[in-house]
């Protein structure tokens, strides 16, 4: 049993020790504290001087590491072994960031030169587009791509295509249609012109109720306009799926379905096919950039001891504060307007991975796991919670997270951004301590992590990606889960089919259900 664990008896007492000493006077402690809690790799930094860990803490919570096989497990996901077991599938999101000429093997067979494949035709497909030899149905250029997906397959993609914006190709405008709510729809085909949209219909299973039926009314948007014929679907429909039957099943011709495999978990999978808005969006140069950085990361995790190994000391961090200090939530708290959808992002990749209550072993566990996550990016997240963050009854953890070059012409705004970041993790350290009057009254001791990275370009978003889709890996070790299933959302997928069934018998006609049907 996990909490019986040396170790983690030994954090425990640690904990006991420390847990009425100020955070200031941990980062008091030592002069060198911002370099000897800081980890660099290739232009991105950690720092985590501003947390209740000090030396001691550290090793013992490596030692946890250690004790769990963080390395073992890390070595087996590179190996291409099934940790997925309850799907019996390998997780090889690294592969697909490989060059070609590693290794990586699934069922004895190297996968790698079936990623390069789809990726050499992914940056045929998009110098096509790009340069006017793809057409619409009418001979126009394309100017609209839409990615009809969910979950997996939208928020990797919208987060990057938003970070990312700078990168733009002109004369592309990308829109993400996700919700079952067709408010969402409408408002990708406002304004659009048939013969120069092109719809991506992004789903692993191409079954998910919502994305089906948000391409299905695609399909028929585009068939209603003046003189297109479903020949010419295949100019506007491309499919990025695993599943070629039910994509042609669909109407859309295999020729234009660009494949990814079973072992890219849909959280994970902005690096394979589904990343082709990204692409249509940044160009293939920046989207073999964003590939690069997230190797690099893969190369520090797969490679760096475990103190100074990036994603395993942030895990540890998070482990720290969720079961030991026992905080329940974390706050991303990105000082970067184009990284406004990373919060959400993170929000799936992590609650949806590791927010689990039995173990590998399908026991019941009695620890904390995933805590909740939000954010919101600064400064805006100041004038709106950060109120409770600051004299809330309840501590968040909070992951600071900017590049440090400014957007150029405005560097006033960017002084002015750092100096609000970097005073926020001060006032949550120092607090305030004056009696009176007692609202204005802070205790602080509230810890942070710092997240800095050169510039916001494809190949630091793709390390810092990699970094928490590591770190919740790292976790998920630790706490003994899979974090590669998500049957608590299969749950909801069956009962809402259940349900529309249910309201559909003895019906005559949609307009004959009322909202007591429902209930
Ligand atoms: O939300 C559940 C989920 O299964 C996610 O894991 C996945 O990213 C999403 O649905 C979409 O699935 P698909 O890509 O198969 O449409």
């Amino acid at each position: 049993m996990l909490t019986d664990s040396p170790a983690w008896k030994n954090l425990e007492t640690l904990y006991q020790d420390t847990k009425h000493t100020h955070l200031s006077d941990f980062y008091t402690m030592a002069d060198d504290r911002n370099a000897d809690f800081s980890i660099t790799h290739d232009g991105l930094t950690l720092n985590y001087a501003k947390t209740h860990i000090d030396h001691a803490i550290r090793n013992a919570l490596i030692d946890l590491a250690t004790q769990q096989g963080v390395e073992d497990w890390r070595d087996k996901m590179f190996a291409g072994d099934k940790i997925n077991n309850t799907e019996d599938r390998a997780v090889l999101h690294v592969a697909l960031r490989a060059q070609n000429d590693e290794t990586y093997t699934v069922n004895g067979r190297n996968v790698v030169p079936d990623v390069h494949d789809t990726l050499d035709r992914m940056e045929r497909f998009v110098n096509a587009v790009h340069n006017g030899d793809w057409t619409g149905y009418r001979g126009k250029k394309i100017k609209r791509v839409i990615n009809v997906g969910i979950g997996g397959s939208d928020l990797g993609p919208a987060m990057v295509t938003q970070a990312l914006q700078p990168y733009h190709h002109e004369g592309i405008e990308t829109y993400f249609v996700s919700n079952i709510d067709a408010a969402d729809l409408t408002a990708a085909l406002h304004g659009a012109d048939a013969d120069t949209t092109l719809f991506l219909i992004a789903s692993k299973t191409f079954t998910t109720q919502e994305t089906m039926e948000n391409a299905r009314s695609a399909k028929q948007w585009f068939l209603s306009q003046e003189d297109a014929t479903a020949d010419d679907i295949s100019k506007h429909f491309i499919a990025l799926s695993t599943n070629e039957d039910a994509v042609t099943a669909f109407g859309i011709p295999a020729d234009n379905m660009f494949p990814f495999a079973d072992w890219v978990g849909g959280r994970f999978s902005l690096w394979s096919s589904i990343g082709l808005s990204i692409a249509l969006s940044i160009g293939f140069k920046n989207f073999r950039a964003l590939l690069g950085g997230a190797h690099s990361m893969d190369h520090h995790f797969k490679s760096a001891p475990l103190q100074d190994n990036m994603p395993v000391m942030l895990a540890l961090i998070g482990v720290w504060h969720r079961n030991f200090r026992n905080y329940g939530s974390l706050a991303i708290l990105p000082y970067s307007q184009y990284l406004k959808r990373f919060p959400a992002f993170l929000q799936q990749l992590d609650m949806e991975s590791n927010g689990k209550s039995v173990n590998r072993d399908e026991q019941k566990i009695t620890y904390g796991t995933s805590p909740v996550l939000f954010g919101e990016p600064g400064t805006n997240g100041q004038h709106a919670f950060y109120q409770m963050l600051h004299q809330g009854t309840d501590i968040v953890p909070c992951d600071f997270i900017a590049a440090l070059s400014p957007i150029p012409h405005y560097e006033d705004h960017h002084h002015k951004l750092l100096a609000n970041m970097f005073a926020q993790t001060t006032a949550l350290m120092d607090g305030r301590q004056t009696p009176d009057p007692p609202c204005r009254h802070f205790d602080g001791n509230r810890p942070s992590n710092l997240l800095l990275c050169d510039a916001l370009s494809p190949h630091h978003l793709g390390m810092l990606i990699a970094l928490y889709e590591h770190k919740i890996f790292v976790q998920g070790i630790i706490w003994e889960l899979n974090s590669f299933d998500q049957w608590g959302v299969e749950l909801g997928k069956s009962l809402t089919k259940s349900l529309l069934e249910k309201i559909a018998l003895g019906k005559k006609s949609k307009h004959d259900i009322s909202v007591e049907d429902y209930l």
